[in-house]
């Protein structure tokens, strides 16, 4: 079997969503500090919906899908929908990814939930702290997550 699912390589070939959003409403950016990889998301939301999101990757193929995938997964979703995505839903829409490679998936949960996390706080939403526990060292993940 490939190590590469025919999802991931496409997503990585071909990525949804690349790029940048100038008037985004919440912005996220996360960080695997062993691998160095860099993953930003940006979001664009109305009436709770996520109406737009766009991601910029520096970072490995199976970043680069997951984030691909993760932004069509989100796209036209309510909130509440982008924040219980995990990254497992991401790595089962890409029909699964190498075990030393989930922890690429984890940026791209953590990126969405930090572009929320960011919305929220731009727009002066409540919200409950314990939902984004990760905060603290969002620029410190990949320890635990494989
Ligand atoms: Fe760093 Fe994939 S190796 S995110």
């Amino acid at each position: 079997m490939a190590l590469y699912s025919e999802k991931v390589m496409d997503h990585f070939r071909n990525p949804r969503n690349v790029g940048k959003l100038d008037d985004a409403d919440g912005i996220g950016e996360v960080g695997n500090a062993r691998c160095g990889d860099i993953m930003k998301m940006y979001i664009k939301v109305t009436d709770g919906i996520i109406t737009d999101v766009k991601f910029n990757t520096f970072g490995c193929g199976s970043a680069i899908a997951s984030s691909s995938m993760a932004t069509e997964l989100i796209k036209g979703k309510p909130i509440s929908e982008a924040l219980s995505l995990t990254n497992k839903a991401v790595v089962e829409a890409l029909d699964g990814l190498p075990a030393h490679k989930l922890h690429c998936s984890v940026l791209a949960e953590q990126a969405i939930r930090a572009a929320i996390k960011d919305y929220y706080d731009k727009n002066g939403i409540e919200y409950d702290k314990s939902m984004f526990p990760e905060d603290d060292d969002v620029h410190d993940h990949g320890e635990t997550e494989e």
